[in-house]
């Protein structure tokens, strides 16, 4: 569950959507099993271009996320599993139950990627990283990480470093 003030926050400014493709691709090569990343922003900021730079970086085959499905999860097989989810139809915490959602997080086999996170903020656990994505301009993007927790700052950190 999201809690207070986070631990940590860091700023990005991605010019195009090759930045956030590689940045991307710089998270999915960090991520350990039981880390969980929100993805909030409006329809069209990026949440799912990013996610598909991590299941790259995280070794997912290409075929693997290109496949089209109507799922809420969807589950990547990569060097560790991602649990790559979109809550954007679900509009409470029951409806998560059905998803396997909960499931997943909780095994802690694999990392989590959540998108429209915003839309049930209590599917987070107490630590995870969230970021948000908001348009500056048609092919800009800024890009807020906040962390709250050690592993979730540390993760952070080591994801943008300069930042
Ligand atoms: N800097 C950028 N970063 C990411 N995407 C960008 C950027 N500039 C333009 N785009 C474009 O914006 C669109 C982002 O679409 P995407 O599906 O990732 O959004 P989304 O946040 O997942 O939306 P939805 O809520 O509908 O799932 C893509 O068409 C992408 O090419
Ligand atoms: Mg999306």
């Amino acid at each position: 569950m999201s809690t207070g003030t986070p631990t940590r926050v860091k700023t990005l400014r991605l010019a195009s959507p090759e930045e956030t493709h590689s940045l991307g691709v710089r998270l999915g090569k960090l991520l350990q099993p039981g880390d969980f990343v929100g993805l909030i922003g409006d329809l069209g900021a990026g949440k799912t271009h990013l996610v598909r730079g991590v299941a790259e970086g995280a070794e997912v085959p290409r075929s693997e996320v290109a496949s089209p499905t109507f799922a809420i999860v969807y589950p990547y097989s990569g060097r560790i599993p991602l649990y790559h989810a979109d809550l954007y139809r679900l509009t409470n915490y029951d409806d998560l139950y059905s998803t396997g959602l909960l499931d997943m997080v909780e095994t802690g086999d694999g990392a989590s990627l959540v998108e429209w996170l915003d839309r049930i903020p209590e599917a987070a656990p107490r630590e995870f990283l969230r970021v948000t994505l908001r348009h500056a301009g048609a092919d800009a993007r800024e890009l807020t990480a906040e962390a709250f927790g050690a592993r979730p700052t540390a993760l952070l950190e080591a994801w943008a470093p300069g930042a």
